[in-house]
């Protein structure tokens, strides 16, 4: 019966749910393979992320309802997941998270407002509230009420310009095939990525990398996109941290095969075998990432690594990064980047806690490229801490900044938490500054400045977060206790901050450089 099925059929398929109950879930399969004597199917579940796709027996196929394959099925590479539609990070966040994410939720009971007026094409905001209605001075929630149920005037936020269209985006959505961008003035072209074809990166030092022929590295993703929607790695040690892949990466065919595969944790250079892991650390000199330490405080520094320089580490980061990191794009041209890595001390050396890159001349504002906490150390704040200091980087650089497009769906969530933190904490810092009787203004460049959050994220928070409406022709802000109450404990929470003082980094004018 199990002959039946076969790549691209469709099914139910029993996964385990959030609870870490059975449930029935349709599936695509897209593999199949024999281990042992026993069949195995890998399978994509319809609507979830790619990450919880995996290898299953036939006892877990519900093949009553089994759906022959689609024959259109076979030339739609968009999203890597032939025949499945594409599945937009906002569509993962509600439902494809179901591995981890218990709810994304804000509150919108409506009691307070600050209300802005239209100033010359750009939002201005403020205050119509009495500062003698409430400790931060809003009227009353029958008011808001009222403002609640009239209609945003589409031209004011144009819900195409909050940063979250991809349709201009010129990165590959499958998970490392590279994208055609042509070349602009002071911007270097993308280019494939190269990865030595060796067992293990033990003499790669110097030598010269040899394209490969499949995976991303392929020009045409096309014929191979079967194999860079798998996962290919199964188990990464790195330091004393073993790490289960969740999407494809380049890493040599032979070595990706091994049950693990050894990193050294300070390099990042891949090794077969322990024993060869074991004889890379006698040699190995470095302790902490390559680069020059540009923040320090307690246990936690940031190294700037210029991808220019040290090309063999840049690389094997994007390599380690890619197993993580579904719609990137893998740039194997490590020049035009710099990467900022994130490290916490030990008395053994620096330990690669996560990381972004971040073009060193972008057209399009972007300050962060990709953007990763390592597993193990996941859903603690780090992830937006590296968003903070990447904010950080670009407030010296008195430029606002975005992150490349697209995002993933962990990390629209992690831009959305940071945004509405630092959005709100400039509205309720405004309110609470006011002096008795004045009313609260400010513009949303002001906010962009303040921050260097980029005015349409700054204009998708707020309508996120659905703060802003329409009243009495003006556009007004809500601020409802719930959203208070929920910052101030969000707050609370937030142990994890960027100290500006211990940020030691002087933003170069890569354009002048002429060659990075
Ligand atoms: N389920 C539910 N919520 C989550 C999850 C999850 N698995 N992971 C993060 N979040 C939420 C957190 O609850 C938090 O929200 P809160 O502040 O409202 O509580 C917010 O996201 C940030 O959490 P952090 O702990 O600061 O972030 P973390 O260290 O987990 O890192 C990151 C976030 C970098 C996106 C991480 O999930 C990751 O590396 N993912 C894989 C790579 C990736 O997708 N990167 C982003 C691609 S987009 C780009 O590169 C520009
Ligand atoms: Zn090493």
């Amino acid at each position: 019966m199990s002959a039946d099925v076969i790549e691209g059929c469709r099914l139910p398929v029993l996964r385990k749910n959030q609870e870490d109950e059975d449930e029935w879930s349709l599936a695509e399969i897209l593999s199949v393979k024999e281990s042992s004597g026993n069949k195995l199917f890998y399978v994509h579940y319809i609507d979830f992320n790619k990450r919880l796709d995996e290898w299953v027996p036939p006892n877990r196929l519900d093949m009553t309802t089994l759906q022959s394959p689609k024959k259109e099925a076979k030339s739609s590479p968009t999203n890597g997941l032939l025949g499945s539609g594409t599945v937009s990070p906002e569509q993962d966040v509600r439902r494809g998270m179901q591995s981890n994410i218990k709810s994304v939720t804000y509150p919108f009971k409506e009691h307070n407002f600050i209300t802005p007026k239209k100033k010359s094409g750009s939002m201005c905001l403020a205050s119509q509230a009495s500062p003698t209605a409430s400790k931060l001075s809003f009227p009353r929630a029958t008011e808001v009420e009222e403002v609640s149920m009239k209609r945003t005037p589409k031209a004011a936020i144009d819900p195409k310009s909050n940063g979250h269209d991809d349709n201009h985006l010129s990165l590959t959505s499958n998970g490392g095939i590279h994208p055609i961008i042509p070349s602009k003035r002071g911007r270097k072209r993308k280019t494939a990525c190269v990865v030595p074809e060796e067992d293990s990166q033990d003499s790669s030092d110097g030598t010269p990398p040899v394209p490969r022929t499949t995976g991303s590295m392929a020009p045409d993703c096309r014929n191979d996109d079967i194999v860079t929607r798998m996962k290919n790695v199964n188990c990464i040690e790195l330091g004393r941290h073993r790490l289960k892949p969740w999407y494809f990466s380049p890493y040599p065919q032979e070595l990706a095969a091994l049950p693990i595969l050894y990193l050294c944790e300070f390099c990042l250079k891949y090794l077969k075998s322990i024993t060869c892991l074991q004889r890379h650390l006698t040699k190995c000199t470095l302790r902490n990432p390559p680069g020059n330490e540009i923040y320090r405080k307690g246990t936690l520094s940031f190294f700037e690594i210029d991808g220019r320089k040290n090309i063999t580490y840049a690389q094997n980061l994007c390599l380690l990064a890619k197993c993580f990191l579904d719609h990137k794009t893998l740039y194997y041209d490590t020049d035009p980047f710099l990467f900022y890595v994130m490290t916490e001390y030990d008395p053994k050396g620096f330990h690669t806690v996560g990381y972004f890159s971040k073009e060193k001349e972008s057209a399009e504002d972007y300050n962060v490229a990709c953007i990763l906490t390592l597993p193990p150390y996941q859903r603690r704040g780090y992830g937006k801490l590296l968003i903070e200091f990447s904010y950080e980087l670009s407030k010296l650089e008195s430029k606002a900044g975005t992150p490349e497009k697209p995002l993933s769906d962990l990390g629209l969530l992690s831009y959305r938490s940071y945004w509405s933190q630092t959005i709100l904490e400039i509205l309720l810092n405004l309110l609470n500054s006011l002096n008795y009787g004045e009313r609260p203004h400010i513009t949303i460049q002001e906010v962009s400045e303040m921050t260097s959050i980029k005015k349409e994220d700054i204009i998708s928070t707020l309508q996120y977060l659905n703060l802003i409406s329409y009243y009495k022709g003006q556009y007004v802000l809500t601020l409802s206790e719930d959203i208070v109450l929920g910052h101030e404990r969000a707050i609370q929470k937030r142990h994890l901050r960027i100290d500006p003082c211990c940020l030691h980094f002087a933003p170069k004018d890569w354009g002048k450089r002429g060659r990075w």
